[in-house]
């Protein structure tokens, strides 16, 4: 059996004439650059996460950038993160000169833990920025209590779980400031490089809209030092034709990951959804030792496994003597030594979830791996 990890070829085939409708559209108007379809995907965008506003922007990097930009993050501000992330995350606050303060995770759901987070806070700290990892949020109500306690402002780092949910609320619409990826293989991705900036806040909405447009405020009169961040028309074309799937392809997620921890369940650790939380499942995520033998064993039965992340970024060379000192960060040291993601797409069938299933049951046994 053949499996697609992501399958996007399938998905194109899928929606194949709407998709190149769309393109088509914008090829006859040639309006490339902020074209009616970023203005129409916006509003479809503010819509489907009942934020305010939905800008788009170039990448899910950017998004992040933007968002820093607009709350006039400063060099030597600190902004309190984790390190079991891609390395945008922090990338990006190390970008705007500031400092990224890393807390360690919860190891059941892999995102910050939020009772750690106040011990790191000193009179430099500007931002808490959690991570929806592998599709879910955070656990928002005690991170932005901490934030208001201490007045800081929360950036939701959104780029894996456009469409979650938290106690009702999309994960677009939490913090001050929430932002995601369209990246190709993310649960909702354009066919390059794309990303969106969310807020209700109307100062923040203002100023990120000009940061995008090289901090422009006129045609050719810069109020800001910004950047060039728009999306392209054509990917927004591509966004609008797939937006109109995607509650369903939630859906299909859903599915497959239900299917997955009732296969696996006793046999490895799978994810931890928190309550009240819903989670788009960017990626389903196992937790086990002995993960190097299991993958291997994996790739060789034609199952394609990923792993999400080998280095959690405290470790990671760009970011040497960033660490407090004698501080180890062991959560996230353990899981990236033990996590594995499976297949996910919202197209796998009943078969190729019970093959996946069967596959990783039968390796455990063999290399008796089961263990937290
Ligand atoms: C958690 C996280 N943040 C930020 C990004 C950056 O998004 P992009 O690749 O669109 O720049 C990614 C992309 O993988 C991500 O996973």
């Amino acid at each position: 059996m053949k499996i697609d990890f992501a399958n996007l070829q399938h998905q194109y085939q899928l929606y194949k004439k709407e998709i190149d409708a769309n393109i088509q559209a914008v090829l006859n108007k040639s309006n490339y650059i902020m074209g009616e379809e970023v203005h129409e995907l916006e509003r479809q965008l503010a819509k489907f996460t009942g934020a305010k506003y939905a800008i788009t922007c170039s990448s899910g990097t950017d998004a992040l950038l933007l968002a820093m930009m607009a709350m006039d993050i400063q060099s030597g501000d600190e902004i309190i993160t984790t390190p079991f992330t891609f390395i945008a995350t922090a990338e990006t606050i190390a970008l705007m000169h500031a400092k990224p303060v890393f807390v360690d995770i919860e190891p059941d759901t892999f995102n910050i833990d939020a009772t750690k987070i106040e011990a790191a806070i000193t009179s430099k700290t500007k931002a808490i920025m959690p991570v929806s990892l592998y599709g879910q949020p955070a656990d928002m109500d005690a991170i932005q209590s901490v934030a208001d306690k201490h007045n800081l402002k929360v950036i939701v780092d959104g780029a894996q779980s456009f469409g979650s949910t938290y106690k009702g609320k999309t994960d677009s619409n939490l913090g001050d400031i929430s932002t995601t990826s369209f990246f190709p293989a993310k649960p909702l991705g354009c066919y390059g490089d794309g990303g969106a900036v969310f807020t209700n806040n109307d100062e923040y909405a203002e100023k990120i809209k000009m940061m995008r447009v090289h901090g422009q405020n006129k045609r050719y009169h810069y109020k800001y030092i910004g950047m060039g961040g728009r999306l392209d028309t054509i990917q927004a074309a591509v966004l609008l034709a797939k937006l109109k799937h995607y509650k369903k392809e939630i859906e299909g997620r859903q599915w497959v990951a239900k299917e997955y921890t009732k296969g696996l369940k006793g046999h490895v650790v799978t994810p931890r959804v928190l309550g009240g939380c819903t989670s788009v499942w960017a990626q389903y995520t196992i937790y086990i030792g002995n993960r190097d033998k299991l993958q291997e064993g994996l790739k060789l039965a034609g199952v394609p496994v990923a792993v999400h992340y080998p280095m959690p970024l405290h470790l990671q060379e760009c970011f040497e003597g960033l660490n407090r000192e004698g501080e180890r960060l062991l959560k996230s040291e353990v899981a990236s030594e033990r996590v594995l993601s499976l297949p996910m797409n919202p197209f796998l069938t009943d078969a190729e979830v019970g093959f996946v299933v069967n596959e990783v049951i039968s390796l455990t046994k063999v290399l008796s791996v089961v263990e937290r």
